[in-house]
């Protein structure tokens, strides 16, 4: 017998009334799900889903939440939108064109999860499939398992038929790499102009000249989106190219769940950006959806989330001059209701997210924990 508590009903599969918001996609036979009476329909991402359109018409977070507003499934609306930001090569942190390990080969890792059904999948150190978040739901959909990872996911995505590339560098990635080499092994890579150090750098400006680092969101750029429709069943997807310059093998957040994503289709989802080992060690997401089952907000279940990170954040090479985080780490935090926040370790790192409802895309400010910026 399933047990109701007193925020939800049991949907056996048909009820009539929520027939149109009822997956489409084919899960096997479809499950008695859990699931609230109605919701506000809303997708959230990081900023990068409403920024890429990969030469199309819509963002990420346009084409889910237009999916899911006409009945489509929502973890199917959602990784069609992240496909948009793996796809594009003008976002180097996700997907195609994201930016290589230390041995210059683009690695990726990916997750997601599927509130009404209780499924997640995820694939981690990927090489050669533009669309690891489509591989995560194949995983997902098509075995017993959660994560696969390396070779091992390469060779269920080319069973699958996804077509498997030699190289997801593109000419721009290749030449990111090359740059970063020659900065950290001077000797080795020589600089033909001499000057190649400070022109042309296009993952943004250096913060300083040779020595300089790059600042942290563009070493840890990912893309997580959630959403949720009108019956209240929630997913999210999280997809990254991990790392700039990672070890080879690095797992980070993103693929791991309540790390990079996390959610219960009963409360609300949680999903990450930003440095993927400070989210690991605390389990942040998963920390956050946990905050909310006890009642708090979006925004202050996400902020407690980043302070619990703060808290153990203790290494000196992680603090900066003033004893606090030296890197940037955002969630994006939707609940059961379709309430919503976006949080930042810091106001200056990467300060908006993506949020697309029944009025349209917007990016809008994320809620700081801390003042100033993680380099001061
Ligand atoms: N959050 C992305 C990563 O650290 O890999």
């Amino acid at each position: 017998m399933t047990r109701v508590n007193r925020r939800e009903f049991v949907i056996a599969g048909a009820a009539a009334g929520l027939a149109a918001a009822a997956p489409r996609q084919a899960f096997g036979r479809a499950p008695a799900v859990l699931t609230r009476q109605s919701a506000k329909p809303v997708v959230i991402s990081s900023a990068n889903g409403n920024r890429f359109r990969n030469g199309g018409t819509e963002t990420c977070v346009e084409l889910a939440f237009r999916r899911i507003a006409a009945g489509d499934d929502v973890l199917d609306s959602l990784v069609a939108g992240v496909n948009i930001i793996e796809l594009d090569p003008e976002d180097a942190s996700v997907g195609y064109g994201g930016r290589p390990n230390a041995d210059g080969i683009v690695q990726l890792d990916a997750c997601c999860m599927h509130g009404p059904t209780r499924r997640a999948g995820g694939v981690a150190a990927l090489e050669g499939v533009r669309t690891p978040s489509s591989v995560a739901q194949a995983v997902m959909r098509q075995t017993d398992h959660h994560l696969l990872v390396g070779p091992g996911a390469q060779a269920f995505a080319r069973n699958l038929g996804f077509e498997i590339e030699d190289d997801l560098n593109t000419d721009r990635s290749r030449r990111l790499w090359l740059d970063w080499k020659r900065r950290t092994d001077p000797q080795h890579y020589l600089d033909p102009d001499r000057e190649i150090a400070r022109r042309d750098v296009e993952i943004g400006r250096l913060a300083a000249g040779l020595d300089g680092e790059y600042r942290d969101d563009e070493v840890h750029g990912t893309i997580n989106c959630n959403g949720i429709n009108s019956a209240g069943q929630i997913c999210g997807v999280t997809t990254t190219s991990g790392l700039a310059w990672k070890i080879p093998g690095r797992v980070g957040d993103s693929p791991i769940l309540g790390a990079g994503l996390y959610l219960d289709n009963a409360v609300g989802a949680a999903g990450s950006t930003g440095r993927g080992e400070a989210n690991l060690y605390n389990l942040t997401s998963f920390l956050i959806v946990e905050y909310l089952r006890q009642g708090m907000n979006p925004k202050d279940a996400g902020l407690a989330g980043l302070r619990r990170i703060q808290e153990n954040t203790i290494e000196r090479r992680l603090l900066n001059s003033r004893g606090l985080p030296n890197f940037g780490v955002n969630f994006y935090v939707l609940d059961a209701g379709g309430e919503y926040a976006g949080v930042s370790m810091y106001a200056s790192q990467n300060s908006r997210y993506a949020v697309c409802t029944e009025n349209g895309a917007a990016l809008v400010p994320l809620e700081p924990l801390l003042d100033g910026s993680p380099s001061d």
